[in-house]
């Protein structure tokens, strides 16, 4: 029996189905990494009608993340701050509950390294999640993205990023695992490092790109200096980050062509906003700040907007 959730809000319609990475979307409309970490609500994620749901980022082993408070809602700006710091339940909890997701539900793992673990061997945390976790999920995302976990984004560089992606894929190969693996990505690297970030695709064969994760960056915000220094540090989410968003994923679409397998995040705040984004070249999409300002009808919305615009 479906549920009300269902009812109200999932859409389906056979011309809003999509291939990405080889794996067969409902819709090409998902959950952003962080809403679900510990993959807690899969069943009324998917009867609202999400396309795909990506949960983490999970570390080996449980952690509590940063201190109260973490979260800062922005609502002037349509914005969101945090420093959460990866706080999650660990694999096993985790799996436990992968195994009763949802039926034909895409479920992807977004998978990181601990507080505790030295970047030097950050690898081994990768590998760790990527063994574990391979018989549930469908895709996978190395997230060295977060601003909020020290020195994480440091992996980003072209040799430790490299020397990561190389020892992630030969583990999934050790495993025998056919999941597709996406590189999740910042959206304060410079045009250069995202040349970097293009030449290490094609160095190491990953599947796909995830972009982009939160910005350090305050530029975008209009409230005071005081306020925002009151705040302190985090990731900034939601409207200030989308036009760098939309220019990341416009900057991949030209430089790895036609093909390459982009997932666009950033400031969709509006069905508007998501058609912009699959303009810029994202195949598929995914949202966090605005389902939390918008709420469960927003998914709808944004797929009616792909129907109208996959139409004319
Ligand atoms: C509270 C919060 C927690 C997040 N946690 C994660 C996370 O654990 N892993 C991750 O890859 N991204 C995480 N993100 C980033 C989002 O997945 C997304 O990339 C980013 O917020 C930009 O999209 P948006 O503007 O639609 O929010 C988090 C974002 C927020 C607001």
């Amino acid at each position: 029996m479906k549920s009300l959730f269902s009812l109200i809000f999932n859409f389906r319609d056979k011309r809003l189905e999509y291939e990405f990475c080889g794996m067969k979307l409902p819709n090409r409309v998902g959950l952003a990494a962080g809403f679900d970490k510990n993959a807690k609500a899969l069943h009324p994620f998917s009867g609202i009608g999400f396309g795909f749901i990506e949960v983490g980022t999970v570390t080996p082993k449980a952690q509590p993340g940063n201190e109260k408070p973490r979260l800062f809602r922005i609502p002037s700006d349509r914005a969101l701050i945090n420093r959460m710091g990866f706080n999650n339940e660990g694999l096993e909890p985790m799996i436990e509950r992968l195994k009763n997701r949802p039926h034909g539900l895409i479920v992807g793992g977004n998978i990181g390294k601990n507080k505790i673990t030295p970047n030097e061997t950050a690898y081994t945390d990768y590998e760790t999640c990527l063994e574990a976790l391979h018989p549930y999920v469908d895709y996978f995302v190395v997230n060295i993205s977060s601003p909020n976990t020290p020195n994480l984004r440091d992996l980003q560089e072209k040799e430790p990023l490299k020397e990561l992606l190389d020892k992630v894929k030969m583990k999934l190969a050790e495993l025998k695992a056919t999941q597709p693996l996406l590189l999740k990505i910042a959206p304060d690297l410079t045009d250069g490092q995202l040349n970097d970030i293009c030449e290490i695709v094609h160095e190491t064969g990953i599947d796909g790109i995830v972009a982009t994760n939160t910005t350090i960056s305050r530029e975008k915000l209009s409230i005071s200096r005081e306020r925002i220094d009151n705040i302190g540090p985090g990731g900034l989410s939601g409207t200030p980050v989308k036009k760098r968003s939309d220019e990341v994923i416009r900057f991949l679409r030209r430089k790895l062509g036609n093909k390459f397998p982009l997932m666009g995040v950033g400031g969709i705040m509006s069905p508007t906003d998501a058609v912009d984004k699959i303009r810029a070249g994202a195949d598929v999409i995914q949202v966090y700040t605005g389902f939390i300002y918008e709420g469960p009808s927003f998914v709808k919305r944004i797929n009616k907007a792909i129907l109208k615009e996959i139409e004319q």
